[in-house]
Protein backbone atom coordinates (compact mmCIF):
# COMPACT_ATOMS: atom_id res chain seq x y z
CA UNK A 1 0.00 0.00 0.00
CA UNK A 2 2.01 3.15 -1.31
CA UNK A 3 0.84 6.33 0.60
CA UNK A 4 -0.29 9.14 -1.19
CA UNK A 5 -1.26 12.61 0.19
CA UNK A 6 -4.21 12.76 -2.14
CA UNK A 7 -5.86 9.40 -1.94
CA UNK A 8 -5.74 10.10 2.11
CA UNK A 9 -6.59 13.58 2.51
CA UNK A 10 -10.45 15.22 3.01
CA UNK A 11 -11.06 18.00 0.52
CA UNK A 12 -12.83 21.43 1.46
CA UNK A 13 -14.00 23.37 -1.63
CA UNK A 14 -13.81 27.37 -1.43
CA UNK A 15 -15.01 30.09 -3.20
CA UNK A 16 -12.68 32.93 -2.32
CA UNK A 17 -14.96 36.00 -3.07
CA UNK A 18 -17.58 34.30 -0.17
CA UNK A 19 -15.42 33.41 2.28
CA UNK A 20 -13.97 35.99 4.13
CA UNK A 21 -13.66 39.66 3.58
CA UNK A 22 -10.32 41.41 4.99
CA UNK A 23 -10.72 45.30 3.32
CA UNK A 24 -14.29 45.71 4.02
CA UNK A 25 -14.54 46.39 0.04
CA UNK A 26 -17.62 43.49 0.30
CA UNK A 27 -15.64 40.98 -1.50
CA UNK A 28 -14.26 37.68 0.18
CA UNK A 29 -10.04 37.98 -0.80
CA UNK A 30 -7.14 35.98 0.31
CA UNK A 31 -6.03 38.18 3.14
CA UNK A 32 -9.68 36.92 4.43
CA UNK A 33 -9.25 33.11 3.46
CA UNK A 34 -5.66 33.39 5.36
CA UNK A 35 -7.11 34.50 8.52
CA UNK A 36 -9.64 31.58 8.39
CA UNK A 37 -6.85 29.37 7.93
CA UNK A 38 -6.87 27.92 11.35
CA UNK A 39 -10.41 27.45 11.41
CA UNK A 40 -9.78 25.26 8.29
CA UNK A 41 -7.06 23.35 10.01
CA UNK A 42 -8.99 22.93 13.14
CA UNK A 43 -11.77 21.47 11.24
CA UNK A 44 -9.30 18.95 9.60
CA UNK A 45 -8.83 19.31 5.91
CA UNK A 46 -6.36 18.15 4.09
CA UNK A 47 -6.83 20.02 1.03
CA UNK A 48 -8.55 23.11 -0.05
CA UNK A 49 -9.64 23.22 -4.03
CA UNK A 50 -10.17 27.02 -5.11
CA UNK A 51 -12.67 27.99 -7.75
CA UNK A 52 -11.31 30.00 -10.19
CA UNK A 53 -9.62 33.38 -8.59
CA UNK A 54 -8.17 34.71 -11.68
CA UNK A 55 -9.03 38.22 -13.35
CA UNK A 56 -12.41 37.50 -14.85
CA UNK A 57 -15.21 39.35 -15.88
CA UNK A 58 -17.56 36.98 -13.62
CA UNK A 59 -20.11 35.86 -15.69
CA UNK A 60 -19.45 32.40 -14.52
CA UNK A 61 -18.27 32.64 -11.25
CA UNK A 62 -14.94 33.28 -13.22
CA UNK A 63 -14.93 30.29 -14.73
CA UNK A 64 -14.56 32.85 -17.75
CA UNK A 65 -10.94 33.58 -17.45
CA UNK A 66 -9.34 36.76 -18.37
CA UNK A 67 -6.09 36.47 -17.26
CA UNK A 68 -4.76 32.83 -16.38
CA UNK A 69 -1.48 34.36 -14.82
CA UNK A 70 -2.58 36.68 -11.97
CA UNK A 71 -5.54 36.90 -9.07
CA UNK A 72 -8.40 38.90 -9.80
CA UNK A 73 -7.85 42.15 -7.76
CA UNK A 74 -10.99 42.11 -5.49
CA UNK A 75 -9.21 39.12 -4.26
CA UNK A 76 -5.85 40.56 -4.17
CA UNK A 77 -2.91 40.32 -5.56
CA UNK A 78 -0.37 37.96 -6.59
CA UNK A 79 1.73 38.25 -3.43
CA UNK A 80 -1.56 37.77 -1.19
CA UNK A 81 -1.86 34.33 -2.95
CA UNK A 82 1.83 33.43 -2.20
CA UNK A 83 0.90 34.73 1.55
CA UNK A 84 -1.94 32.84 1.60
CA UNK A 85 -0.30 29.47 -0.01
CA UNK A 86 2.79 29.39 2.19
CA UNK A 87 0.61 30.00 5.15
CA UNK A 88 -1.64 27.27 4.06
CA UNK A 89 1.55 25.03 3.76
CA UNK A 90 2.75 25.89 7.15
CA UNK A 91 -0.67 24.30 8.86
CA UNK A 92 -0.21 21.05 6.61
CA UNK A 93 -2.95 22.23 4.07
CA UNK A 94 -2.24 20.85 0.67
CA UNK A 95 -4.01 24.02 -2.07
CA UNK A 96 -5.54 22.97 -6.02
CA UNK A 97 -6.91 25.56 -7.87
CA UNK A 98 -9.54 25.27 -10.54
CA UNK A 99 -7.71 25.34 -14.03
CA UNK A 100 -10.38 26.35 -16.98
CA UNK A 101 -8.67 24.88 -19.69
CA UNK A 102 -11.58 24.24 -22.49
CA UNK A 103 -12.22 27.62 -23.05
CA UNK A 104 -11.38 31.85 -21.93
CA UNK A 105 -13.52 34.24 -21.44
CA UNK A 106 -14.30 36.52 -24.50
CA UNK A 107 -12.57 39.37 -22.61
CA UNK A 108 -9.23 37.48 -22.80
CA UNK A 109 -6.50 39.23 -24.80
CA UNK A 110 -6.06 35.91 -27.09
CA UNK A 111 -9.68 36.03 -27.83
CA UNK A 112 -9.80 40.27 -28.54
CA UNK A 113 -7.31 39.60 -30.68
CA UNK A 114 -8.83 36.94 -32.50
CA UNK A 115 -11.85 39.09 -33.34
CA UNK A 116 -9.98 41.48 -35.12
CA UNK A 117 -10.05 39.13 -38.20
CA UNK A 118 -9.18 35.88 -39.76
CA UNK A 119 -5.32 36.65 -40.53
CA UNK A 120 -4.60 37.68 -36.60
CA UNK A 121 -1.97 35.26 -35.10
CA UNK A 122 -4.58 34.08 -32.24
CA UNK A 123 -7.83 33.85 -34.29
CA UNK A 124 -6.76 30.46 -34.76
CA UNK A 125 -6.61 30.24 -30.76
CA UNK A 126 -10.37 29.28 -31.23
CA UNK A 127 -12.80 26.88 -33.24
CA UNK A 128 -14.47 29.16 -36.06
CA UNK A 129 -16.85 27.74 -38.75
CA UNK A 130 -18.56 29.65 -41.47
CA UNK A 131 -21.80 27.97 -40.58
CA UNK A 132 -23.37 26.40 -37.54
CA UNK A 133 -24.01 24.03 -38.82
CA UNK A 134 -20.51 21.47 -37.97
CA UNK A 135 -20.34 19.25 -35.51
CA UNK A 136 -24.38 18.59 -35.16
CA UNK A 137 -24.66 15.64 -32.70
CA UNK A 138 -23.17 17.77 -29.56
CA UNK A 139 -24.89 18.38 -26.67
CA UNK A 140 -25.93 21.70 -25.33
CA UNK A 141 -25.24 21.65 -21.57
CA UNK A 142 -26.28 25.07 -20.26
CA UNK A 143 -30.22 24.50 -21.83
CA UNK A 144 -31.30 27.52 -19.54
CA UNK A 145 -29.38 30.28 -21.36
CA UNK A 146 -28.04 28.48 -24.62
CA UNK A 147 -30.10 27.57 -27.62
CA UNK A 148 -26.94 26.61 -30.37
CA UNK A 149 -22.84 25.05 -29.22
CA UNK A 150 -21.79 28.63 -31.91
CA UNK A 151 -22.30 32.30 -32.02
CA UNK A 152 -21.87 34.90 -34.63
CA UNK A 153 -18.75 36.95 -34.72
CA UNK A 154 -19.50 40.31 -36.70
CA UNK A 155 -16.01 41.44 -37.02
CA UNK A 156 -14.61 38.45 -38.78
CA UNK A 157 -17.83 36.73 -40.47
CA UNK A 158 -17.99 33.41 -38.43
CA UNK A 159 -19.02 31.49 -35.64
CA UNK A 160 -17.41 30.42 -33.04
CA UNK A 161 -17.63 27.49 -30.91
CA UNK A 162 -18.50 27.05 -27.08
CA UNK A 163 -19.82 23.82 -25.19
CA UNK A 164 -21.18 26.05 -22.12
CA UNK A 165 -21.76 29.98 -22.34
CA UNK A 166 -21.65 32.50 -25.76
CA UNK A 167 -19.25 34.62 -23.97
CA UNK A 168 -16.95 31.74 -23.48
CA UNK A 169 -15.58 30.43 -26.01
CA UNK A 170 -13.22 26.94 -26.91
CA UNK A 171 -9.86 27.05 -27.31
CA UNK A 172 -8.68 25.37 -30.15
CA UNK A 173 -6.79 22.16 -29.08
CA UNK A 174 -6.03 21.42 -32.44
CA UNK A 175 -3.31 24.33 -32.61
CA UNK A 176 -0.07 23.20 -31.18
CA UNK A 177 0.49 27.26 -29.62
CA UNK A 178 -2.63 26.88 -27.35
CA UNK A 179 -1.38 23.43 -25.89
CA UNK A 180 1.89 24.94 -25.21
CA UNK A 181 0.16 27.75 -23.72
CA UNK A 182 -1.76 25.53 -21.29
CA UNK A 183 1.42 23.73 -20.49
CA UNK A 184 3.16 27.12 -19.56
CA UNK A 185 0.30 28.12 -17.21
CA UNK A 186 0.52 24.78 -15.54
CA UNK A 187 3.98 25.38 -15.24
CA UNK A 188 3.51 28.63 -14.11
CA UNK A 189 1.16 27.95 -10.57
CA UNK A 190 3.29 24.40 -9.81
CA UNK A 191 6.45 26.81 -9.78
CA UNK A 192 4.60 29.07 -7.41
CA UNK A 193 4.04 25.99 -5.52
CA UNK A 194 0.45 24.55 -5.46
CA UNK A 195 -0.42 21.04 -5.09
CA UNK A 196 -2.42 20.78 -8.32
CA UNK A 197 -5.35 21.57 -10.44
CA UNK A 198 -9.21 20.69 -10.41
CA UNK A 199 -9.33 20.76 -14.10
CA UNK A 200 -12.43 21.79 -15.17
CA UNK A 201 -14.72 20.20 -18.43
CA UNK A 202 -11.76 18.21 -19.09
CA UNK A 203 -14.08 16.05 -21.90
CA UNK A 204 -15.06 18.84 -24.23
CA UNK A 205 -11.16 20.23 -25.35
CA UNK A 206 -11.12 18.37 -28.99
CA UNK A 207 -13.83 18.12 -31.52
CA UNK A 208 -14.78 16.01 -34.23
CA UNK A 209 -16.92 15.48 -37.03
CA UNK A 210 -19.59 12.78 -36.57
CA UNK A 211 -19.21 12.24 -32.45
CA UNK A 212 -20.56 13.78 -29.82
CA UNK A 213 -16.91 15.77 -28.73
CA UNK A 214 -16.83 14.44 -25.52
CA UNK A 215 -13.85 12.28 -23.97
CA UNK A 216 -12.28 12.13 -27.53
CA UNK A 217 -9.00 9.84 -28.04
CA UNK A 218 -7.06 13.37 -28.72
CA UNK A 219 -8.32 14.83 -25.48
CA UNK A 220 -6.74 11.97 -23.31
CA UNK A 221 -3.65 12.39 -25.61
CA UNK A 222 -3.02 16.09 -24.50
CA UNK A 223 -4.04 15.17 -20.77
CA UNK A 224 -1.07 12.10 -21.21
CA UNK A 225 0.70 15.35 -22.24
CA UNK A 226 0.11 17.35 -19.44
CA UNK A 227 0.28 14.17 -16.98
CA UNK A 228 4.10 13.42 -17.97
CA UNK A 229 5.38 17.31 -17.82
CA UNK A 230 4.07 16.92 -14.40
CA UNK A 231 5.26 13.07 -13.21
CA UNK A 232 9.04 14.24 -14.50
CA UNK A 233 8.86 18.34 -13.19
CA UNK A 234 6.22 18.09 -10.64
CA UNK A 235 5.75 14.77 -9.14
CA UNK A 236 4.51 15.69 -6.13
CA UNK A 237 1.53 17.64 -7.63
CA UNK A 238 -2.12 15.99 -8.48
CA UNK A 239 -4.37 15.99 -11.51
CA UNK A 240 -8.09 16.09 -10.90
CA UNK A 241 -11.07 15.48 -13.12
CA UNK A 242 -14.47 17.65 -13.83
CA UNK A 243 -16.10 14.90 -16.23
CA UNK A 244 -19.42 14.75 -15.70
CA UNK A 245 -19.80 11.37 -17.38
CA UNK A 246 -20.63 7.47 -17.04
CA UNK A 247 -18.59 5.18 -14.88
CA UNK A 248 -17.12 3.68 -18.42
CA UNK A 249 -16.02 7.11 -19.72
CA UNK A 250 -15.19 8.22 -16.25
CA UNK A 251 -12.17 4.89 -16.24
CA UNK A 252 -10.77 6.33 -19.39
CA UNK A 253 -9.89 9.59 -17.77
CA UNK A 254 -7.21 7.79 -15.26
CA UNK A 255 -5.54 6.06 -18.52
CA UNK A 256 -3.12 3.65 -17.59
CA UNK A 257 -2.17 5.49 -14.33
CA UNK A 258 -1.19 8.11 -16.81
CA UNK A 259 -3.57 10.49 -17.14
CA UNK A 260 -5.71 12.22 -13.91
CA UNK A 261 -5.23 11.10 -10.51
CA UNK A 262 -8.25 11.80 -9.51
CA UNK A 263 -12.01 12.46 -10.62
CA UNK A 264 -15.34 13.23 -9.12
CA UNK A 265 -17.48 10.39 -8.96
CA UNK A 266 -20.26 11.94 -10.99
CA UNK A 267 -22.65 9.02 -10.94
CA UNK A 268 -22.34 8.37 -7.40
CA UNK A 269 -23.66 11.36 -5.67
CA UNK A 270 -27.26 11.52 -7.13
CA UNK A 271 -27.79 7.73 -6.27
CA UNK A 272 -27.12 9.15 -2.20
CA UNK A 273 -29.89 11.66 -2.96
CA UNK A 274 -31.96 9.00 -4.14
CA UNK A 275 -31.74 6.05 -1.88
CA UNK A 276 -32.32 8.52 0.75
CA UNK A 277 -35.40 9.83 -0.08
CA UNK A 278 -36.39 6.34 -1.60
CA UNK A 279 -35.51 4.77 1.83
CA UNK A 280 -33.73 2.24 -0.27
CA UNK A 281 -30.39 1.68 -0.41
CA UNK A 282 -30.87 -0.72 -4.04
CA UNK A 283 -29.39 2.57 -6.40
CA UNK A 284 -26.15 2.95 -4.64
CA UNK A 285 -25.31 -0.72 -4.70
CA UNK A 286 -26.08 -0.28 -8.03
CA UNK A 287 -23.59 2.38 -8.79
CA UNK A 288 -20.97 0.78 -6.49
CA UNK A 289 -21.34 -2.39 -8.85
CA UNK A 290 -20.66 -0.40 -12.04
CA UNK A 291 -17.96 1.67 -10.35
CA UNK A 292 -14.76 -0.30 -12.46
CA UNK A 293 -11.59 -0.76 -10.37
CA UNK A 294 -9.21 2.46 -11.21
CA UNK A 295 -5.49 1.90 -11.79
CA UNK A 296 -3.31 1.66 -8.90
CA UNK A 297 -2.17 5.75 -7.87
CA UNK A 298 -5.68 7.09 -8.72
CA UNK A 299 -8.49 7.29 -6.57
CA UNK A 300 -12.25 8.87 -6.42
CA UNK A 301 -12.90 12.07 -5.43
CA UNK A 302 -16.72 11.33 -3.49
CA UNK A 303 -19.08 14.71 -3.02
CA UNK A 304 -22.50 15.21 -2.13
CA UNK A 305 -22.14 19.23 -3.39
CA UNK A 306 -20.55 21.92 -5.13
CA UNK A 307 -20.73 25.32 -6.54
CA UNK A 308 -22.84 24.35 -9.18
CA UNK A 309 -26.52 22.64 -9.30
CA UNK A 310 -26.46 19.07 -8.66
CA UNK A 311 -26.18 17.59 -11.81
CA UNK A 312 -28.98 15.52 -13.22
CA UNK A 313 -27.15 14.47 -16.82
CA UNK A 314 -26.32 11.15 -15.73
CA UNK A 315 -29.22 9.91 -14.15
CA UNK A 316 -32.00 8.10 -16.65
CA UNK A 317 -34.98 10.27 -17.87
CA UNK A 318 -37.34 8.53 -14.87
CA UNK A 319 -34.68 8.90 -12.10
CA UNK A 320 -34.37 12.19 -13.63
CA UNK A 321 -38.47 13.32 -12.73
CA UNK A 322 -37.75 11.61 -9.33
CA UNK A 323 -35.47 13.84 -8.27
CA UNK A 324 -36.74 17.04 -9.33
CA UNK A 325 -39.95 15.83 -7.92
CA UNK A 326 -38.67 15.07 -4.37
CA UNK A 327 -35.36 17.68 -4.27
CA UNK A 328 -36.70 20.90 -6.51
CA UNK A 329 -40.71 21.36 -5.49
CA UNK A 330 -40.02 24.63 -6.43
CA UNK A 331 -39.72 25.75 -10.21
CA UNK A 332 -36.63 28.29 -9.04
CA UNK A 333 -34.95 25.07 -7.24
CA UNK A 334 -34.14 23.78 -11.74
CA UNK A 335 -31.31 24.99 -12.82
CA UNK A 336 -30.60 23.58 -16.24
CA UNK A 337 -30.90 19.64 -15.73
CA UNK A 338 -30.18 20.18 -11.97
CA UNK A 339 -31.21 21.67 -8.30
CA UNK A 340 -29.70 24.44 -7.59
CA UNK A 341 -30.13 24.03 -3.58
CA UNK A 342 -27.64 23.21 -0.92
CA UNK A 343 -27.38 19.92 1.18
CA UNK A 344 -28.98 21.43 4.56
CA UNK A 345 -31.58 22.36 2.86
CA UNK A 346 -32.26 19.27 0.15
CA UNK A 347 -32.74 17.30 3.55
CA UNK A 348 -35.26 19.27 4.60
CA UNK A 349 -32.91 20.73 7.68
CA UNK A 350 -32.52 17.00 9.20
CA UNK A 351 -29.23 16.90 11.28
CA UNK A 352 -29.29 12.74 12.12
CA UNK A 353 -30.08 12.42 8.17
CA UNK A 354 -27.20 14.91 7.37
CA UNK A 355 -24.69 13.18 9.35
CA UNK A 356 -25.51 10.02 8.53
CA UNK A 357 -25.13 11.01 4.46
CA UNK A 358 -21.90 12.23 5.09
CA UNK A 359 -20.76 9.10 7.43
CA UNK A 360 -21.96 7.41 3.71
CA UNK A 361 -20.25 9.70 1.84
CA UNK A 362 -16.46 9.49 4.00
CA UNK A 363 -16.72 5.69 4.37
CA UNK A 364 -17.06 5.19 -0.03
CA UNK A 365 -14.04 4.36 -2.24
CA UNK A 366 -12.46 7.86 -2.78
CA UNK A 367 -11.26 10.92 -0.94
CA UNK A 368 -14.51 13.50 0.31
CA UNK A 369 -14.96 16.72 -0.11
CA UNK A 370 -16.95 19.05 1.66
CA UNK A 371 -18.90 22.29 0.09
CA UNK A 372 -17.90 25.68 2.29
CA UNK A 373 -20.63 26.15 4.12
CA UNK A 374 -22.32 23.15 4.13
CA UNK A 375 -20.36 21.78 7.41
CA UNK A 376 -22.60 24.51 9.03
CA UNK A 377 -25.62 23.21 7.70
CA UNK A 378 -25.82 26.65 5.47
CA UNK A 379 -28.86 27.63 3.40
CA UNK A 380 -29.81 28.31 0.08
CA UNK A 381 -31.50 31.73 -1.68
CA UNK A 382 -33.38 30.27 -4.70
CA UNK A 383 -34.29 34.01 -5.57
CA UNK A 384 -30.63 34.77 -6.78
CA UNK A 385 -29.61 33.99 -10.42
CA UNK A 386 -28.14 31.26 -11.86
CA UNK A 387 -26.08 29.22 -9.22
CA UNK A 388 -25.50 31.76 -6.93
CA UNK A 389 -28.10 31.14 -4.48
CA UNK A 390 -25.52 28.18 -3.56
CA UNK A 391 -22.33 30.89 -3.35
CA UNK A 392 -23.88 33.11 -0.12
CA UNK A 393 -21.46 34.42 2.04
CA UNK A 394 -19.90 31.99 4.81
CA UNK A 395 -21.58 32.72 7.93
CA UNK A 396 -19.10 32.64 10.69
CA UNK A 397 -21.00 34.64 13.55
CA UNK A 398 -24.30 36.43 14.59
CA UNK A 399 -23.10 39.62 13.74
CA UNK A 400 -22.99 41.62 11.16
CA UNK A 401 -23.06 40.06 7.70
CA UNK A 402 -22.54 36.81 9.71
CA UNK A 403 -19.07 38.01 10.25
CA UNK A 404 -18.21 37.98 6.55
CA UNK A 405 -17.48 41.18 5.99
CA UNK A 406 -18.21 44.96 7.68
CA UNK A 407 -19.13 46.42 4.51
CA UNK A 408 -22.89 47.55 4.19
CA UNK A 409 -24.88 44.66 3.36
CA UNK A 410 -25.90 46.53 -0.44
CA UNK A 411 -22.20 46.85 -1.03
CA UNK A 412 -21.42 42.57 -0.29
CA UNK A 413 -20.77 40.24 -3.40
CA UNK A 414 -24.14 38.28 -2.57
CA UNK A 415 -26.57 39.20 -0.05
CA UNK A 416 -26.26 36.76 3.55
CA UNK A 417 -28.54 34.08 4.02
CA UNK A 418 -31.92 35.85 5.03
CA UNK A 419 -34.29 33.03 5.32
CA UNK A 420 -35.02 32.72 9.69
CA UNK A 421 -34.39 28.98 9.46
CA UNK A 422 -30.58 29.04 7.71
CA UNK A 423 -29.87 32.91 8.83
CA UNK A 424 -26.66 33.60 10.27
CA UNK A 425 -28.35 34.70 13.80
CA UNK A 426 -29.17 30.54 13.95
CA UNK A 427 -27.07 28.93 11.40
CA UNK A 428 -22.81 29.94 12.40
CA UNK A 429 -19.69 28.88 12.95
CA UNK A 430 -19.00 30.60 16.35
CA UNK A 431 -22.20 29.00 17.55
CA UNK A 432 -21.35 25.27 16.41
CA UNK A 433 -17.98 25.27 18.11
CA UNK A 434 -19.46 26.07 21.25
CA UNK A 435 -22.32 23.61 20.97
CA UNK A 436 -21.22 19.73 21.41
CA UNK A 437 -23.45 18.72 19.45
CA UNK A 438 -23.37 20.76 16.08
CA UNK A 439 -22.76 19.60 12.68
CA UNK A 440 -19.68 21.26 12.68
CA UNK A 441 -18.42 19.18 15.68
CA UNK A 442 -19.98 16.01 14.11
CA UNK A 443 -18.12 16.67 10.72
CA UNK A 444 -14.49 17.69 13.16
CA UNK A 445 -15.15 14.11 14.64
CA UNK A 446 -16.43 12.64 11.44
CA UNK A 447 -12.67 13.87 9.74
CA UNK A 448 -10.44 12.88 12.71
CA UNK A 449 -11.64 9.01 12.57
CA UNK A 450 -11.52 8.87 8.96
CA UNK A 451 -7.90 9.82 9.34
CA UNK A 452 -7.84 6.55 11.56
CA UNK A 453 -9.24 4.39 9.28
CA UNK A 454 -6.54 3.86 6.42
CA UNK A 455 -8.85 1.16 4.94
CA UNK A 456 -11.42 4.34 3.84
CA UNK A 457 -8.37 5.73 1.77
CA UNK A 458 -7.01 3.01 0.93
CA UNK A 459 -9.05 -0.01 0.37
CA UNK A 460 -10.97 -2.33 -1.10
CA UNK A 461 -14.73 -2.65 -0.75
CA UNK A 462 -17.09 -5.86 -0.47
CA UNK A 463 -20.95 -4.78 -0.66
CA UNK A 464 -22.38 -7.28 1.70
CA UNK A 465 -26.22 -8.50 1.65
CA UNK A 466 -28.45 -6.95 4.56
CA UNK A 467 -31.30 -8.14 3.54
CA UNK A 468 -33.17 -5.40 4.24
CA UNK A 469 -33.81 -2.34 1.23
CA UNK A 470 -32.97 0.20 4.01
CA UNK A 471 -29.89 -0.74 5.11
CA UNK A 472 -26.71 -0.81 2.85
CA UNK A 473 -23.52 -2.11 4.23
CA UNK A 474 -20.08 -2.61 2.80
CA UNK A 475 -16.43 -4.21 4.19
CA UNK A 476 -13.72 -1.79 3.52
CA UNK A 477 -10.31 -3.70 3.49
CA UNK A 478 -6.91 -3.31 3.27
CA UNK A 479 -4.18 -6.28 4.33
CA UNK A 480 -3.86 -5.65 7.70
CA UNK A 481 -7.73 -3.36 8.39
CA UNK A 482 -11.66 -4.09 8.41
CA UNK A 483 -14.11 -1.94 8.25
CA UNK A 484 -17.48 -3.02 8.37
CA UNK A 485 -19.90 0.04 7.33
CA UNK A 486 -23.59 -0.19 8.04
CA UNK A 487 -26.10 2.63 7.49
CA UNK A 488 -29.59 3.11 8.04
CA UNK A 489 -31.36 5.80 5.00
CA UNK A 490 -34.15 5.81 6.35
CA UNK A 491 -35.92 7.63 9.63
CA UNK A 492 -36.65 4.32 11.42
CA UNK A 493 -35.34 1.78 13.59
CA UNK A 494 -33.53 -1.02 11.38
CA UNK A 495 -31.92 -4.00 11.70
CA UNK A 496 -29.87 -6.40 9.50
CA UNK A 497 -28.50 -9.64 9.70
CA UNK A 498 -25.01 -9.33 8.35
CA UNK A 499 -22.79 -13.03 7.35
CA UNK A 500 -19.44 -12.22 8.39
CA UNK A 501 -18.58 -16.01 8.67
CA UNK A 502 -14.78 -14.99 7.56
CA UNK A 503 -14.65 -12.83 10.46
CA UNK A 504 -15.64 -15.25 12.92
CA UNK A 505 -14.36 -15.06 16.61
CA UNK A 506 -13.55 -11.38 15.80
CA UNK A 507 -13.57 -8.87 18.56
CA UNK A 508 -15.95 -5.39 16.75
CA UNK A 509 -15.05 -1.90 18.12
CA UNK A 510 -17.51 1.04 16.78
CA UNK A 511 -15.03 3.57 15.14
CA UNK A 512 -17.11 6.45 15.79
CA UNK A 513 -17.78 6.49 19.38
CA UNK A 514 -14.76 3.97 20.40
CA UNK A 515 -17.19 1.42 21.95
CA UNK A 516 -16.60 -2.07 22.37
CA UNK A 517 -19.44 -3.94 20.28
CA UNK A 518 -20.18 -7.93 20.39
CA UNK A 519 -18.00 -10.33 18.89
CA UNK A 520 -18.68 -12.50 16.05
CA UNK A 521 -19.77 -15.08 17.07
CA UNK A 522 -20.36 -18.07 14.44
CA UNK A 523 -21.06 -16.53 10.92
CA UNK A 524 -24.04 -14.34 11.10
CA UNK A 525 -24.03 -10.88 12.99
CA UNK A 526 -27.45 -8.64 13.83
CA UNK A 527 -26.85 -4.99 13.50
CA UNK A 528 -29.69 -2.75 15.38
CA UNK A 529 -29.78 1.00 14.47
CA UNK A 530 -31.72 4.10 15.34
CA UNK A 531 -33.39 6.03 12.24
CA UNK A 532 -30.35 7.28 10.05
CA UNK A 533 -27.96 5.42 12.17
CA UNK A 534 -24.94 3.73 11.03
CA UNK A 535 -21.64 2.10 12.30
CA UNK A 536 -18.14 2.41 11.64
CA UNK A 537 -17.18 -1.52 13.24
CA UNK A 538 -14.17 -2.37 13.02
CA UNK A 539 -12.39 -5.82 13.38
CA UNK A 540 -10.01 -6.21 16.05
C1 LIG B 1 -17.82 23.63 -14.70
C2 LIG B 1 -17.90 24.52 -13.50
O1 LIG B 1 -18.00 23.73 -12.33
C3 LIG B 1 -19.11 25.42 -13.66
O2 LIG B 1 -19.31 26.20 -12.53
C4 LIG B 1 -18.93 26.26 -14.90
O3 LIG B 1 -20.08 27.04 -15.12
C5 LIG B 1 -18.67 25.38 -16.13
N1 LIG B 1 -17.63 24.43 -15.88
C6 LIG B 1 -18.28 26.22 -17.33
O4 LIG B 1 -17.05 26.82 -17.10
CA1 LIG C 1 -12.31 42.33 0.15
Amino acid sequence: MKKQWYKDAVYYEVNVKAFQDSNDDGIGDFPGLTSRLDYLADLGVGCLWLMPMYPSPLKDGGYDISDYRDIHPDLGTLDDFKKFLAEAHARGIKVITDLVMNHTSDTHFWFQEALKGIDNPYHDYYVWSDNDKKYAGTRIIFIDTETSNWTFADSVGQYYWHRFFSHQPDLNYDNPKVQEEMLDIVRYWLDMGIDGFRVDAIPYLFEREGTSNENLPETHAFIKRIRKVMDAEYPQAMLLAEANQEPEALLDFFGDGDEFHMAYHFPLMPRMFMALKKKDVSPVIEVLNKTPAIPEGCQWMMFLRNHDELTLEIVSTEEQEYMLKTYAPENRMKSNLGIRRRLMPLLDGNQRANQMMNAMLFAMPGAPIIYYGDEIGMGENIHLNDRDGVRTPMQWDAGKNGGFSNAAAHNLILPVIGDPLYCPACVNVAHQEAVASSLLNFLKKLIQVRKGLKAFAYGTIEILDTGNVRVLAFVRRTADSVVICVFNVSAEAQWCLLSLSSYAGKKMRECFSGAGFPSVDGGSYTVMMEGYGWYYLETE
